[in-house]
């Protein structure tokens, strides 16, 4: 085969130029969406009356999506012991590399191509400027994606490179959330999935990235960190624009609010945590029933002082997560400093609340105890899962 029909046929081949349908299902899956959007503009039925809005739109959320998938790759080929899947990551890479150039054309079109407006809002703008930062790393990790430049580089050199990759997803996701729709759906589900995917990589290193267990701890923990970062993110950036008028207690309860599923959809909190259970319950009965490849046995670093220390954070969080959600704070009084005797000669005389503030310090000192509580039991936790690993392999105690 010539190396021109080769670069073609690529997305169908593996590197002995056999048939795959893995690379061939993959490729057809990652170009849906753009088939998709086509039909879309064929028909001219969309959310917004501009059809290069909506594809701005669109290819900036298949871009980041796409972005994602290719980070998740290592996960399910650890959990799933399905170690082919690293055939089709530079395949879906390059794609998400593809999308987003699309999506700049369509943001040159939406500006009509006026290069001096551009610069003026390249300026005025931080979205656009870390949105120009995350291209710029993601056409970087294009170029240098192929054999010859893994050569070139050496394989330490293009590792560290690579894992640039963790960065320009971060920023395309904080460009996401820095635009003035992001108000609630979507983004803060993407933001959700990103958590899963960097908690994943650090427990990984400690050895527990395919614990159905801990995945289903991980789900969990990427749900919470899904509501308050949504509770939080709305509060200070979006202020009294957010759904629920800005106040974090607010957003947190509209995940309970069914009439608001009714007009979003289900809340990426649940979305997250059913996803990551999902992954979970999947990852326990595959490795149950459907894996040939043995669980690994090496023995966990519980025991080093630096896995406890990770452990024990962890815990802290999700109990101060929980402290948090169990003890929301009093809703403000509304009429405190508002002087409300006006009648009885009150006038002139400076505001005063008509009520004491209510004690900040229980409130406090319960959420304390809910996230020491979490500390001891992730340490308590980490110390069976230590002694029974340590049982299993026949190392005694440490
Ligand atoms: C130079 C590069 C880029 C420019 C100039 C750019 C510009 C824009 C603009 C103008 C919008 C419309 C919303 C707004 O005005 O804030 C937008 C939306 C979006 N962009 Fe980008 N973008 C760039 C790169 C990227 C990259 C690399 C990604 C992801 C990989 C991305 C993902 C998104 C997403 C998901 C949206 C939808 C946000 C919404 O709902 O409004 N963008 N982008």
């Amino acid at each position: 085969m010539s190396n021109a029909a080769e670069g073609v046929l690529a997305p169908f081949f593996d590197r002995r130029r056999r048939f795959s349908a893995l690379k061939t299902v993959t490729f057809f899956a990652l170009i849906a969406p753009a088939l998709w959007m086509a039909y879309k503009v064929s028909t001219g039925i969309w959310d917004l009356p501009s059809p290069s809005v909506n594809l701005l739109i669109q290819s900036g959320y298949w871009a980041t999506g796409i972005l994602l998938v290719s980070l998740a790759v290592t996960p399910f080929r650890k959990i799933f012991r399905q170690g082919e899947l690293i055939r089709v990551r530079r395949m879906i890479g390059l794609v998400a590399l593809v999308y987003s150039i699309a999506h700049l054309m369509f943001y040159f079109a939406v500006r009509l191509w006026d290069f001096r407006f551009m610069a003026n809002e390249f300026g005025t703008r931080p979205t656009i400027v870390i949105a120009t930062v995350s291209m710029l790393g993601l056409i970087a990790l294009g170029v240098t994606s192929f054999d010859a430049a893994i050569r070139w580089m050496g394989g330490r050199n293009w590792n560290r490179l690579h894992n640039v990759v963790y960065i320009v997803t971060a920023l395309a996701i904080l460009h996401l959330l820095l635009s003035l729709g992001s108000l609630s759906g979507l983004p803060f589900t993407l933001t959700g999935y990103f958590f899963w995917l960097m908690a994943w990589r650090a427990l990984d290193r400690f050895g527990f990235g395919d614990r159905p267990m801990v995945l289903a701890l991980l789900a969990v923990g990427a749900a919470l960190f899904t509501a308050l970062f949504e509770a939080i993110w709305l509060w200070a950036y979006q202020g009294s624009n957010a759904p629920g008028g800005g106040s974090p207690l607010a957003t947190l309860r509209l995940n309970f609010d069914v009439e608001w599923w009714g007009i979003i959809g289900l809340p990426p909190t649940w979305k997250v945590l059913l996803v990551g259970l999902a992954i979970a319950a999947a990852a326990a009965l595959w490795q149950k029933f459907g894996s040939r490849v043995p669980r690994a046995t090496t023995p966990r670093p519980w025991s080093t002082w630096k896995g406890k220390l990770v452990i024990a954070l962890c815990g802290a969080v999700v109990g101060g997560a929980v402290g948090i959600i169990l003890n929301p704070a009093p809703p403000p009084d509304p009429f405190a400093g508002i002087n409300l005797d006006i009648f009885g000669g009150g006038l002139g005389e400076p505001a005063q609340p008509t009520q004491p503030a209510p004690a900040e310090w229980p409130r406090i000192a319960d959420i304390l105890a809910y996230g020491a509580a979490g500390a001891i039991a992730g340490v308590g936790l980490g110390a069976l899962a230590d002694r029974r690993t340590r049982k299993a392999l026949s190392l005694g105690p440490a």
